[in-house]
């Protein structure tokens, strides 16, 4: 068996994210990000990934500003599980969240489709308790395509999370052998180490 090398390792990891951004099917669409909140206890949750920018090494996710998640990831130290059976590799993803400013926020916002943008116009924060099971939508926008200027509100509940990533923990499944890997992203761009599977 070839072994690869820790270059084709980073770009094989980024041409990943790159393709489950892109495809709503593939596994990579909906990795686990995880963080810690004020109490210092793990909290993890599934987010569509929207885009991978290797060059910047940028992951971008959609969010509700006023979920309890921003606060516990912005600055602060994440972590972004994915895996693929195709390819038999799990990437363990390490960096740091900040928002994405108005200008970004606006070019998704006006990309999304009218049924994404809809999940903003929930009337009271993410989590917040409920006398009933609701979806939390005014009752005029339930179960229909809102118009565009019934949306026009939901703008300012949506937000961008942008993930600086500096550490790929890369596990490929083999039966001939498992290989992992350790990439840190520094100055000089994406150094590697092995590591026993
Ligand atoms: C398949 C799937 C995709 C999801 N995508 C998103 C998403 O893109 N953004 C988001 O904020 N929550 C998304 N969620 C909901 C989150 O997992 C989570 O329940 C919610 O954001 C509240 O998280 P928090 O309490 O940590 O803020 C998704 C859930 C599932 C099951």
């Amino acid at each position: 068996m070839s072994e690869p090398d820790f270059a084709t390792i980073v770009a094989d990891a980024w041409a990943l994210l790159a393709a489950g951004a892109g495809d709503r099917r593939h596994p990579v669409h909906t990795p686990v990000v995880a963080s810690v909140d004020a109490e210092g206890r793990p909290q993890a949750r599934v987010l569509v990934l929207r885009a991978a920018d290797a060059a910047s090494a940028t992951l971008r996710f959609h969010t509700d500003a006023r979920s309890p998640k921003l606060a516990e990831v912005v600055g602060r130290p994440v972590s972004i599980l994915a895996y693929d059976p195709g390819s038999a590799v799990q990437l363990r993803l390490a960096g740091t969240a900040r928002l994405a400013d108005s200008v970004a926020a606006d070019a998704a916002w006006a990309a999304a489709t009218p049924f994404a943008r809809r999940c903003y116009l929930a009337t009271a924060a993410p989590g917040t308790a409920a006398p009933a099971p609701t979806s939390g939508l005014p009752a005029a926008v339930e179960g229909r395509k809102p118009e565009e200027a019934e949306l026009l509100p939901a703008r300012d509940n949506f937000a961008v999370l942008l993930m600086e990533v500096d550490e790929i923990d890369w596990l490929h499944l083999a039966a001939t052998g498992h290989r992992r890997a350790r990439l840190r992203r520094g100055d000089g761009g994406w150094r590697g180490e092995w590591r026993v599977p």
